[in-house]
């Protein structure tokens, strides 16, 4: 069985740091290989003990690294119009370091930026952390329908047999929240958008269901098949300025088109997630997150 990076499922963690660089314009595969190289290198030695690491790739940036070509790997591009689109903003790294100790995270956040300096600019940095009983901040219990056990590694990565086996296609998005009129919803208002019930997240019965509800817009299957992800998105922010940094991992990237398409009005009943009404993604990538076996390849450059 091909293995993954173990980043991917290590749970518990209340600390996150999330990094996306962009590549330098002009730099050669050789200089780019080089800092990747050492990147991974650098933080090798923590990850498992003081920190969980993950890397993945964006697929332009991935084409150069590596002769695999995971099935349908691809830049993210927009979905949806006008207001309530999901836009792209595709970048070539990302890098996603969490635990329970923000200092070494942050020790290994600047030790990785300068490894990768003279390759790549850090276009975003977003430190999350984990909001009461895993709650979004809009006070709704995140990760309820999430794949437990080993049902995780079966939703979340490449099965074997298959190109890129023990990797995983990734999804990121940088959501802001704009929660004041949310909060001034009735609790059984807010339900209705969410889908769940606040206090303990139970699934509200279809009669009561609404179809643009959040759990009524992800909750998709196709030709009977459900597009399952395991997620690991975490709050971010403070008073003024605060959302979800949303991240997801699955072994078919088209199960990322369809839920978006499904809450972005794409699909035939033109159906938009109340969600988007208190809540808009700023950023959008597509990643391929290499196996543990892959990422040691590329550190031995
Ligand atoms: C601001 C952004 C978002 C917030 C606050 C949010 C919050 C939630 C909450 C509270 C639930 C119900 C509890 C649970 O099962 O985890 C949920 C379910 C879910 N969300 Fe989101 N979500 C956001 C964006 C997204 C995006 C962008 C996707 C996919 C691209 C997504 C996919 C899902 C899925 C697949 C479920 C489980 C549905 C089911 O099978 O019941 N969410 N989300």
């Amino acid at each position: 069985m091909s293995l993954p990076q173990p980043g991917i499922f290590a749970e518990g963690s209340q600390s996150h740091f999330f990094l996306e660089f962009q590549l330098l314009d002009g730099v050669g595969d050789g200089a780019l290989h080089t800092a990747v190289a050492a990147a991974i290198t650098a933080l090798q030695p923590l990850d498992g003990r003081q920190l969980h690491v993950l890397w993945a790739f964006g697929s332009d940036c991935w084409a150069r690294l590596s002769p695999l070509r995971p099935a349908g790997l691809k830049a993210f591009t927009a979905v949806g119009e006008g207001a309530t689109q999901a836009p792209a903003s595709q970048r070539s790294i990302l890098l996603w370091l969490h635990g329970n100790d923000p200092s070494t995270q942050l020790d290994a956040a600047i030790a990785a930026t300068e490894q990768l300096a003279a390759v790549a600019s850090l276009a975003v940095e977003v430190k999350g952390f984990v909001y009461h009983d895993s709650r979004d901040l809009s006070g709704f219990i995140d990760g309820t329908e999430n794949p437990k056990g080993e049902g995780r590694q079966k939703v979340a990565l490449i099965a074997d047999g298959q190109v890129g086996a023990g990797g995983s296609f990734v999804l990121s998005q940088q959501w802001q929240h704009q929660l004041k009129a949310f909060r001034a919803l009735p609790q059984q208002e807010q339900e209705k958008v969410i889908g769940r019930s606040k206090p303990d997240s139970v699934e509200l019965d279809a009669e009561h269901m609404p179809s643009n509800a959040h759990v009524s817009r992800s909750d998709v299957k196709i030709d009977g098949r459900p597009q399952k992800l395991y997620r690991r998105s975490v709050p971010y922010g403070g008073v003024q300025q605060h959302g979800l940094y949303f991240l997801a991992f699955s072994g078919e990237i088209e199960r990322y088109d369809h839920i978006l398409a499904s809450m972005f009005g794409q699909t035939e009943d033109r159906i938009v997630d109340r969600l988007t009404e208190f809540s808009r993604p700023l950023s959008g990538s597509y990643w391929f997150a290499p196996s543990a076996a892959e990422l040691s390849e590329l550190a031995t450059h």
